[in-house]
């Protein structure tokens, strides 16, 4: 039986076990066996792992990609490209397919799932979703697929297209807003996804900030003059998180449809996530890297610089946020943490300098686009500050970033290091070879001019990353070409499932 590769003395991690001194064989980009002193021929290539932890590759179930900005009210509207090629006119500040997926494999990502965002004006989901593959096809480093943002819930939408989604795309999962202008769905409009979702096996991702809530602060800070970037924090304190996660939760009860609540972000939200799955709701939650370890102080730095830590949820002002987020991992809470990677260039006309323009010196944060870069720091931020700093078990390190998003969202080949599945693998450093570094941007491979975790002390990176058996990434090089990353159609969720639970004598 020949083997194209094996990994040799490895300490392999899964999300339940830890095993020392294993090889893992692989041949034709699938884990063929794993054991102790597995034969080799010839022409099998040999990569030793003495000493090292090998993982499975990271998913990031939550990442943003050529993906253009909600205009806030009073900016301009933008509308969506048709030909996969994103218009000068547009003058993109973020990540496309291509610089966000090299950047994943750098920092042991494997697979993304990024979103491809339905524009208020469209009817359909069809054009979105043929031209997010554009988009991605021949451009894309790692394996990748799609979540759609629903932002226009029609009658073709909800009774047509997401059949056609799951059926012919292969997508089983949306998102959508309860803020955002041109984004947000009414309640009504919730419960019509959420009724179509659960027809059709689709898990509801749900972005749960109470928008009233936030528009009324946010004008009302601007008659006080309190516009700069850390007012943005002031605009939405935690109960404006607490007080949507619990309606969506309440709405989500209803329907008994399956949903996750995207980027947790303060103890108050995770309480209300934890009480509804103390009741057996199928209730999920992701926090990101962000929400563990940076706080609201940022968005305070010098002049405008904190508008590079502005995101929604905004980071928390108090350290207890903090530790519920890890405290969330250790006990369930969390059934993911995702890197939320929704980048624009800090120094670039449009993008955070959009919310200085004409607001100077401070700017104003209602302009700020939203969103952090952190899909390369995202899987060794967990294994440094959480791993190696006794935070979290290697297994627990392994479910949050790798099996759990590929069970939760339909990845059947993704996500754990088992025969059969794709030989998606993360070898680290041994510990006594890697030298603690602390992070500069330019050390990372986005397209972003600055990084939220500058600075940040790292003990440990990834230092081969493979995909489907071929080493993309090796001691800091890139091994592979855009293009080698594969669209993955997905079936429904492995952990997700209504409960046929009824509050009234109504079904759907
Ligand atoms: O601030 C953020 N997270 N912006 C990106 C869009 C979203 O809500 O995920
Ligand atoms: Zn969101
Ligand atoms: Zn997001
Ligand atoms: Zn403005």
């Amino acid at each position: 039986m020949d083997v194209d590769l094996i990994i040799r003395n490895a300490t392999v991690v899964t999300a339940s076990d830890i095993w020392p001194a294993c090889d893992i064989a692989i041949k034709e980009g699938a884990i063929l066996s794993i054991g102790s002193n597995l034969p080799v021929s010839e022409d099998t290539r040999v990569l030793d792992a003495e000493g090292a932890f090998v993982t499975p590759g990271g998913v990031d179930a939550h990442c943003h990609l050529s993906q253009f900005y909600n205009p806030g009210p009073g900016e301009p509207e933008t509308t969506p490209t048709t030909d996969g090629i994103i218009p000068a006119k547009y003058n993109f500040s973020g990540d496309t397919q291509e610089t966000g997926s090299l950047s994943a494999i750098c920092g042991g990502t494997t697979t993304i799932i990024s979103f491809a965002n339905q524009f208020r004006g469209d009817d359909s989901l069809v054009p979105v979703i043929e031209e997010y593959h554009k988009l991605a096809e021949a451009k894309s480093y790692c394996d990748y697929a799609f979540h759609v943002i629903i932002t226009n819930p029609s009658k073709k939408v909800i009774e047509e297209d997401l059949q056609l989604m799951v059926e012919k795309y292969g997508i089983t999962s949306v998102k959508i807003f309860m803020t955002y202008e041109s984004a947000k769905l009414n309640d009504y409009q919730i419960l019509d996804v959420m009724h179509a979702s659960r027809k059709l096996g689709i898990t509801t991702m749900i972005h749960a900030e109470n928008g009233d809530v936030i528009d009324w602060m946010t004008d009302n800070l601007e008659v006080k003059n309190m516009v700069a970037p850390h007012h943005h924090g002031t605009s939405r304190p935690p109960i404006v998180e607490a007080e949507a996660s619990n309606r969506a939760i309440c709405l989500s009860e209803v329907m008994d449809t399956p949903i996750l609540l995207v980027h947790v972000s303060s103890g108050q939200a995770a309480k209300t996530i934890r009480k509804a799955q103390t009741r057996l709701l199928p209730v999920f939650g992701e926090t990101c890297p962000h929400y563990l370890f940076l706080l609201a102080e940022r968005m305070k730095r010098d002049g405008f610089e904190g508008a590079k830590y502005v995101c929604s949820p905004p980071l928390r002002e108090d350290s207890s946020d903090l530790e519920a987020m890890w405290q969330g991992i250790k006990n369930g809470t969390f059934t993911i943490v995702s890197s939320d990677h929704a980048p624009t260039k800090y120094d670039h006309p449009n993008g955070k300098k959009l919310g200085l323009h004409g607001h100077e010196p401070h700017g104003k944060f209602r302009c700020i686009p939203n969103g952090l870069p952190g899909l390369e720091t995202r899987v060794p931020l967990l294994f440094s500050g959480g791993v190696m700093s006794g935070r979290i078990t290697p297994q627990k390190f392994v479910e949050m970033t790798s099996s759990n998003p590929a069970k939760l969202y339909g990845l059947k080949n993704k996500g754990t290091i088992a025969p059969g599945f794709d030989a998606d693998i993360v070898i680290w450093y041994p510990q006594e070879k890697f030298e603690t570094f602390n992070l500069e941007n330019k050390k990372l491979h986005h397209s972003i001019d600055y990084t939220p975790f500058e600075g940040m002390e790292f003990k440990n990176w990834p230092r081969h990353t493979l995909i489907r058996g071929k080493v993309v990434f090796s001691e800091g090089k890139i091994l592979s070409h855009k293009g080698f990353g594969r669209f993955q159609r997905r079936t429904s969720s492995l952990l997700a499932r209504p409960r046929d639970v009824w509050l009234s004598e109504w079904r759907p």
